[in-house]
């Protein structure tokens, strides 16, 4: 049995329909909808827009949330062909498991922990600087070194430097996010509606009283010409700019980890990908021509955080809007955060039922029925990155991984057309080979740009996986055991 065994696919389904290990299935479309914006917007879009403007993009960032955009369509049309023909947990790691072979599927589901784990301890860190933002309003102030990981340092208002030791509020949102989803996907479906409701209207308050105040003024010139360095304004600035803000959408392929869980997976799963996707981009080319028409994108240099989506609303007579705002952002990053926890559980959920993991990671629980161990030991994993590890250097690992992902998932679904032309697909991606052609080549553009040390994690970490898949995986696999 070579490497490349693969999954058949009516095992899969059959799998599937086991309703005796089951997860409960109670999501519909608008659920799923939610779902994916609920992990769709968040520190992309209230901390990465103002940033990627000021040093790459200038007004032109709405462009570079396009050609993003474009990129994250061409998968997530593959995502949804995939979901729609193999409606299961696990994501990308299933699909590949039944197209490219069992080493791939460990490769991608390995591959995946760095998207899911590690992007929700990337929003946990950010969530954290904004509640501590937000509490100084009213004069409370978590101690520096509470508030921060050892390698962060903070400039205080008397110029000196200080680090922190650990970063606990993000542990602390990250164990309070577990708890909630090992209660239940309702419960927590139900809390992410809520809050997605919240930061959707937000935004669109944003977009709608900011609108009125734009100064055309502040769009010319609308591509700031090149400095003269690679990737600083111009064309390449556009572009790098788009790399940056891809991590804005990352998110929407978290809906496909949710199929088990969905009620009529083949028709709803596409519907939640796209419609997720294709509200976001709406709502994102708008704040972000709002944000650099308000205020000149010069203004942004500079700022942490909060601080450019605090500057543009200083040009408006809203500033009532700010505290507002950033309750938004901190109730926003609470659902980017329950999502990417989800479906991080979920796909160590489906590698452990196919003896690739052990078997702890697909226990259910007996009342709650949600793999609550996988969970805690998650919520241990995920604090440990959210707590000492400097958000820059999680944030990139979570772009490699992810872009990683989606060029995988691309090949695949080419694969299977030719492999499986006569296969039921609820959905059908268009225009294939072309569409995932372009999937792959924007995904691989993407990660090109990203930097060298951030390719050498991704390196470390695939070893790891690769050491580990010989050492215990091949040998326990229930396929090659059969
Ligand atoms: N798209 C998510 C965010 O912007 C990861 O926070």
């Amino acid at each position: 049995m070579g490497l490349f065994i693969k999954k058949p696919l009516n095992q899969l389904l059959e799998q599937a329909e086991d309703s005796e290990k089951s997860l409960k299935r109670t999501l519909g479309p608008t659920n799923l909808v939610a779902l994916g914006i609920g992990a769709i917007i968040g520190a992309g879009l209230f901390s990465i827009t103002g940033v990627a403007a000021a040093a790459n993009a200038g007004p032109a960032i709405t462009i570079s949330f396009i050609v993003a955009a474009l990129g994250c369509a061409f998968a997530g049309l593959c995502y949804a062909e995939f979901a729609s023909m193999i409606p299961v947990a696990g994501s990308a790691y299933t699909y590949s498991y039944a197209t490219l072979g069992e080493f791939i599927a460990w490769i991608i589901g390995w591959d995946l922990v760095l998207e899911y784990a590690l992007g929700a301890a990337t929003v946990a860190i950010s969530w954290s600087r904004y509640l501590v933002k937000f509490l100084e309003y009213y004069d409370i102030h978590i101690p520096h070194y509470l508030a921060m990981s050892s390698y962060d340092t903070a400039t205080l208002a008397d110029g000196s430097v200080v680090s922190g030791m650990i970063n606990l509020p993000a542990v602390v949102i990250v164990f309070i996010i577990s708890f909630i989803l090992i209660k239940g996907i309702q419960e927590s479906a139900f809390v992410n509606a809520i809050i997605v409701m919240l930061k959707v209207t937000v935004v669109l308050v944003f977009i709608f009283l900011g609108w009125g105040y734009i100064n055309p003024d502040n769009y010319i010139p609308y591509v700031p010409e090149n400095t003269g360095t690679f990737g600083e304004f111009g064309v390449s600035g556009v572009i790098r700019a788009a790399g940056i803000v891809f991590f804005a959408y990352i998110g929407f392929d978290a809906v496909s980890t949710a199929a088990q869980e969905s009620k009529n997976p083949k028709k709803d799963m596409p519907i939640g990908i796209l419609g997720s996707l294709v509200v976001c981009t709406i709502l994102y080319v708008l704040f972000a021509h709002v944000m650099t028409g308000l205020a000149n994108y010069k203004e942004f240099a500079g700022q942490d955080g909060i601080a450019p989506v605090a500057v543009a609303i200083s040009h408006t007579p809203y500033t009532f809007l700010q505290q507002a705002i950033i309750l938004a952002i901190l109730a926003g990053y609470t659902s980017v955060i329950l999502v990417m926890l989800m479906g991080q559980s979920r796909v160590f959920f489906s590698m452990s039922r196919d003896g690739l993991l052990p078997k702890f990671f697909s226990d259910v629980h007996p009342k709650f029925r949600t793999p609550y161990k996988s969970n805690l030991l998650f919520m241990i994993f995920v604090s440990l990155f959210a707590g000492f590890v400097p958000a820059r250097v999680v944030g990139e690992m979570v772009s490699i991984g992810t872009l990683l992902a989606f060029v995988l998932v691309c090949a695949g679904v080419w694969v299977m057309r030719v492999k499986m032309p006569n296969q039921p697909r609820a959905f059908k991606t268009p225009l294939v080979p072309l569409v995932p052609i372009l999937g792959m080549i924007i995904c691989l553009g993407m990660m090109a740009f990203l930097p060298g040390d951030t390719w050498v994690r991704l390196l470390v970490w695939m070893a790891m996986g690769i050491v580990i898949y010989f050492v215990y995986s091949k040998n326990n696999s229930h396929l090659r055991n059969q």
